[in-house]
């Protein structure tokens, strides 16, 4: 019983694929450990726990048959079988965890941990250090790690998520997550991810009526069912608010997503965009000064390449010509952070996200109005004669990207990072439409109208940069994210 349970934990490290998920894994160990009595404050010990990266998302994109391959490996040379029929790691050729997750799962207990020494990587090392340290045989070793991991388990109402977030809070790998933002788009999707895996968040927004406040609401109303959530409803320009919110809460973390999005809509109400995305976003930074906050992260924008023709578009381009003032206020963001990071050695993370989609998404882009204009029968806007590229990013992957970069603040001098964080897969907009035909079962009327002043003709992000640094890699193709957003838009418009 004990072991199938810490099958299945392996298991949900490679199949999660997700930082939280294989945090979790890592907490367990070292709760484990401690309540074994064997925990060590040693280096050795921290580094067998350490993971890299790049092998526990490419065994766990193989495992979800997602991988994107290396240049020149082929998928025979990644999971090569050994006399016995364990499958290895080939990147650094020893077992993955995931594998022995599996295997565990799939064999009784014996073949399980007849498997188990040795081979893998952290685990296979943690019990190794039980072992050493205990001076234990290698199946007791095993035991006792797995017993005090279980414990962890149990304390929680066991599915991956519980097990994940018990495991967090237990090991105080736990944070107090300042969210802006919160009842936007992308704030909704990453505070759900960071109270899953048991952090607090304290979620800000000042639910505006730019768009819809119901959507706002009821994204809201998602996140209250969460004990480790508090709303905070206020401006991020309110000075006064801010410091006392910064204050009173004291967050070990902020992620600022609360802005005037939109490059239209800058057209008409420049002031709305001077507001918050400029004093708001000072307002975010003195208050991270002021309480020694650990990492900002903060959203930036593909916009800030305006026409550049170079792609794909990557970090080191000049980006001094941004063609609205959405793009300048975001550029400037850049700046800020910069001189905070430089000033004040406040460790700051810029992302500039890529056209992000996906269900519960904002009702100003252009997936969702198309959606609601071919539904209703109504014809579409198609811009610039259909002549557009976007680089979608699935919601998901855009999570995955943001979580990734909190739990690294940059280190360099000064502390400031800025990553690109979309799809590299750019997609013409004539065919965004058929795949959403598709999705929807219905033909679109298209109007084919000229290039909006503001709007830029293609987007593509290099995320080379954000791969290195973290490991991500985006993994959900369009066609079926956008079936995904469909599904939700059907239901939640039911
Ligand atoms: N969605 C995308 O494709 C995309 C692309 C590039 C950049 N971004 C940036 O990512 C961030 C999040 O975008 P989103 O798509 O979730 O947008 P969103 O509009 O859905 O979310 C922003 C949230 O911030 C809140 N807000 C705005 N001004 C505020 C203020 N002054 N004080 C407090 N709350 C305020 C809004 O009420 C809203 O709930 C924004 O900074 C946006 O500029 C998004």
């Amino acid at each position: 019983m004990q072991l199938a349970r810490h099958g299945e934990m392996l298991a949900i490290e490679a199949r999660g694929h997700s930082l939280a998920r294989r945090d979790g894994i890592g907490a367990a160990a070292r709760v484990g450990l401690r309540d074994c009595g064997l925990a060590g404050d040693d280096g050795t010990l921290e580094q067998s726990l350490a993971v890299d990266d790049q092998v526990v998302g490419l065994a766990a994109q193989l495992l979800t048959k997602l991988a994107h391959l290396p240049p020149g490996l082929e998928p025979e040379q990644l999971s090569t079988p050994t006399a016995q029929g364990d499958r290895y790691d080939a990147v650094d050729r020893r077992m993955h965890p995931g594998y022995v997750g599996e295997s565990l799962l799939d064999h009784p207990v014996d073949a399980g941990l007849r498997v188990l020494p040795g081979q893998i990587t952290e685990c296979g090392q943690v019990v190794h250090h039980i072992a050493e340290r205990g001076s234990l045989d290698q199946k007791d070793a095993h035991r006792r790690w797995t017993e005090g991991a279980c414990r962890i388990a149990e304390s929680a109402d066991y599915s991956d998520s519980a097990l994940a977030a018990a495991c967090r809070t237990h090991s105080g790998l736990s944070m107090k997550i300042l969210l802006t933002g919160c009842a936007g788009f992308i704030g909704m999707h990453v505070a759900e991810r960071l109270l899953a895996r048991g952090d607090q968040v304290v979620g800000v927004d000042n639910l505006n009526d730019y768009y819809d406040v119901a959507l706002k609401q009821a994204r809201l109303a998602r996140l209250s069912t969460s004990a480790g959530f508090r709303f905070a409803r206020s401006d991020i320009a309110d000075r006064q608010a801010m410091a006392e919110l910064f204050a009173s809460d004291r967050p070990d973390a902020v992620i600022n997503l609360a802005a005037q999005a939109g490059v239209r809509y800058s057209l008409q109400n420049p002031l709305a965009y001077a507001d918050s995305n400029l004093l708001g976003f000072v307002n975010v930074l003195e208050g991270c000064r002021q309480t020694g906050v650990r990492h900002l992260v903060y959203a930036s924008s593909s916009s800030v390449y305006g026409g550049n023709q170079k792609l794909p578009f990557a970090e080191t381009d000049n980006v001094d010509h941004p063609v609205s003032l959405y793009a300048a206020t975001k550029k400037a963001n850049e700046l800020m952070a910069y001189s905070y990071s430089h000033l004040y050695t406040l460790p700051c993370t810029g992302l500039r996200f890529f056209t992000v989609y996906g269900p519960w998404g904002r009702p100003d882009m252009a997936y969702f109005s198309f959606t609601q204009a071919i539904l209703g029968g109504r014809p579409i806007d198609v811009f610039n004669q259909g002549k557009m590229r976007r680089d979608f990013t699935y919601i998901d992957d855009i999570v995955e990207g943001v979580i990734r970069v909190l739990d690294r603040p940059p280190e360099g001098v000064p502390p400031h990072a800025l990553y690109n964080i979309g799809n590299h897969e750019p997609v013409e907009l004539m065919q965004f439409i058929d795949i959403l035909e598709t999705a929807l079962g219905k033909k679109a009327t298209r109007r084919f109208l000229p290039m909006q002043p503001g709007d830029v003709p293609a987007t593509y992000a290099d995320i080379s940069a954000l791969r290195q640094a973290t490991g991500f890699a985006p993994t959900t193709p369009l066609a079926e994210g956008i079936a995904r957003f469909v599904d939700w838009y059907r239901s939640y418009f039911a």
